[in-house]
C-alpha cells in the first residue's frame, strides 16, 4: 500500500549527520514508492526565533540545500515551505479548541525544550502549541507516515489524539491517524559522546562540513574514557565512534572484528577513528561535491522550493475545503 509521508526539519541551521541516520536517510528510501512531502518549517522555526527572521529565511535555502544533496528529489517529493501554505495555520487554530491547555504543558518533548532553552515561564504561547501546529501540518496532507527522531514520538502521538478528537467531535472520517516512523539507529550521538548530536550542543558533524572539519572532529571524539591504555580492553556500547561505524561503514564483518578486538583490547582508538573516518568521508564527498554544485544557483534551488509550495498549496486547500464541510462552516459552500 502506498503511504503518504509528511515530515521536515526546522530551518535554523545546517542539517548534520543526526538528521541523516535520524530522517533523510528513510525519505531518500521511501520517496519513489510513495507519496512523500518534506516540508521547510519555517513557521514552527519562527516560534523560538521570532527576534531572528533573518536566520530562519537564510536557512531555507541552507537546508533546501542539504536535502537536495543527500538525494530527495523533487521529482518525486514535493518540497515546500511551511509558511506559505496557509491553510496550516487556519486548521491549527480549528485544533486548538480540541487540545486543552493542561495537555498542552505536559508534552514530554516541549517540557524538555523549554527547559534546554532556558524559557522557563517566559515561553513564547506560539512554541507552547506548535505541536498544534504540527499536527495541522501532517493531517492537511493526510500523511499516514512520519519518519522523526525518537524526541519526536509525543508531537506525534498529540497528531494522534486530534484526528481522533476532531473526527469524533465532527462525526466524520477525512482525518488520518499518523504513525511515527523510527529508522533502526534513532538518534546519533555527538562526537562528545552527549546522547543527540544537535547544533546547539556544537558536537555535530555538518553534512556540509569541509575534509579537514571531519578529520579534526573525528580526532577529537570522545570514546570509552576507560580505555586509557591500548591494551587495555575497551567498551563498545556507548561508544560514538562504533555507533557512526554502524551507521555509515558498509563492510559490516570488518566492523564487527574491530568491536571485538576492542574489546578483547589491543586496539588503540586512533586506529578505529582512522577507518571512521576513511568510511564518513566516502560518505560523505559525494554530498558535498553536490551540494557545491547547487549552491551555484540558488535561484533554481528557490524555483524548487516555490514548485512544490504551489503543489502543497493546492493538496491543502483541498483538505481544509473537507475540513470546513466537516465542522458545517462552509457558509458558501464553495
Ligand atoms: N518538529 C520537527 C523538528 O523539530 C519539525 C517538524 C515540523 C516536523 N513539522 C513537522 C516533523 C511535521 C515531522 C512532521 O525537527
Amino acid at each position: 500500500m502506498k503511504s503518504t509521508i509528511l515530515t521536515g526539519d526546522r530551518p535554523t541551521g545546517k542539517l548534520h549527520l543526526g538528521h541523516y541516520v535520524g530522517s533523510l536517510a528513510a525519505r531518500v528510501k521511501f520517496q519513489h514508492d510513495h507519496r512523500q512531502f518534506v516540508m521547510l518549517a519555517d513557521t514552527q522555526a519562527l516560534t523560538d526565533n521570532a527576534e531572528n527572521p533573518e536566520k530562519v529565511r537564510e536557512n531555507i535555502l541552507e537546508v533546501a540545500l542539504d536535502y537536495l544533496a543527500v538525494g530527495i528529489d523533487p521529482n518525486v517529493t514535493t518540497i515546500f515551505i511551511q509558511s506559505l501554505v496557509q491553510a496550516i495555520p487556519e486548521l491549527t487554530m480549528y485544533f486548538l479548541n480540541l487540545v486543552t491547555w493542561n495537555r498542552l504543558k505536559h508534552n514530554p518533548t516541549v517540557k524538555l525544550e523549554i527547559q534546554q532553552k532556558g524559557f522557563g515561564e517566559e515561553v513564547p504561547a506560539g512554541f507552547m502549541v506548535y505541536p498544534v501546529n504540527q499536527a495541522a501540518d501532517i493531517t492537511i496532507f493526510k500523511a499516514n507516515l512520519v519518519p522523526v527522531g525518537e524526541d519526536q514520538l509525543p508531537v506525534i502521538e498529540q497528531a494522534v489524539e486530534l484526528v481522533r478528537k476532531f473526527n469524533r467531535t465532527y462525526k466524520t472520517e477525512i482525518l488520518v491517524e499518523p504513525k511515527a516512523y523510527i529508522p533502526p539507529i534513532a538518534r546519533l550521538p555527538g562526537v562528545d559522546g552527549k546522547a543527540k548530536m544537535s547544533k546547539s550542543l556544537g558536537n555535530a558533524i555538518y553534512l556540509s562540513d569541509s575534509v579537514d572539519e571531519v578529520s579534526k572532529k573525528v580526532k577529537s571524539m570522545y570514546t570509552d574514557p576507560g580505555h586509557l591504555r591500548v591494551e587495555d580492553p575497551g567498551k563498545v556500547e556507548g561508544n560514538p565512534v562504533f555507533t557512526y561505524l554502524d551507521a555509515f561503514a558498509h563492510d559490516k564483518a570488518k566492523v564487527a572484528e574491530l568491536k571485538e578486538h576492542y574489546q578483547r583490547g589491543g586496539l588503540g582508538d586512533s586506529v578505529v577513528k582512522k577507518y571512521l573516518l576513511e568510511n564518513l568521508l566516502a560518505f560523505l564527498e559525494p554530498i558535498r561535491k553536490r551540494r557545491e554544485e547547487l549552491a551555484k544557483d540558488p535561484k533554481h534551488v528557490m524555483e524548487i522550493l516555490h514548485r512544490g509550495t504551489e503543489v502543497a498549496r493546492q493538496v491543502a486547500d483541498h483538505t481544509l475545503k473537507e475540513v470546513r464541510g466537516a465542522m458545517g462552516i462552509n457558509y458558501f459552500k464553495s
